[in-house]
């Protein structure tokens, strides 16, 4: 069988909101956190941390207080059978002075890098997932007793999905909307 190009997972990628009720193996678990850690970073810095959350318990209640009590609720999360809460741990030289520095956020290109590379390795291995961007921050935080210094970026649930995923089109701007050659 053809090995799948970049293009391939790229495009087949998608967000899934819905699971089936089937564990997700270590292996598997263990080689989309793997793919995360290769990412680049500012002056590789490495801010990410990932807490994988698949007790069944610690999941009900990390839906129920941190992504059901806010105005977009991401209620179909209950179905995925793993959570993974991405976090920044800020170091003071590269993240806060050079973001006053620079008026950039290093920290939150170096969690989407790896937060990506996360998706399309998991997409790679047939599993599922949704970047959840809506959450309530200090009830997670209390949850899962992440220390104050660092920062919750994103929730990503991963799972087996109920409808196997497929290229499909994708609403996107067009190419000649978005490229430039020499000038904007
Ligand atoms: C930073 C970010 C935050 C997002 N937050 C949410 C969210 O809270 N809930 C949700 O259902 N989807 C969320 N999404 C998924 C987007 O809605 C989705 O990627 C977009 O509509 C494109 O669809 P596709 O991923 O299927 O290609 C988020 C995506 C990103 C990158």
């Amino acid at each position: 069988m053809k090995k799948k190009s970049v293009m391939d997972i790229i495009k087949k990628r998608r967000s899934v909101r819905s699971y089936l009720d089937k564990p997700v193996e270590n292996e598997k678990i263990e080689k989309v956190i793997e793919a995360a850690r290769l990412a680049p970073s500012a002056c590789n810095s490495q801010c990410w941390r990932f807490i994988v959350v698949r007790d069944k318990e610690v999941l009900r209640q990390l839906v129920e207080k941190g992504l059901e009590k806010i105005p977009v609720k991401n209620k179909w999360a209950r179905t995925a059978p793993v959570i993974i809460v991405a976090c920044a741990e800020l170091n003071f030289l590269t993240h806060r002075l050079g973001a006053k520095i620079s008026a950039i956020d290093y920290y939150l290109l170096d969690m989407g890098c790896a937060i990506e590379h996360l998706i399309l390795m998991a997409t790679e291995l047939g599993l599922g997932t949704c970047w959840i961007g809506w959450f309530k921050e200090k009830s997670i935080r209390k949850l899962l007793k992440i220390p104050k210094k660092t920062k919750i970026v994103a929730l990503i649930t991963l799972g087996y999905p109920e409808e196997e995923l497929k290229e499909k089109d994708k609403k996107r701007l067009g190419l000649e909307e978005i490229l430039f050659y020499d000038r904007y």
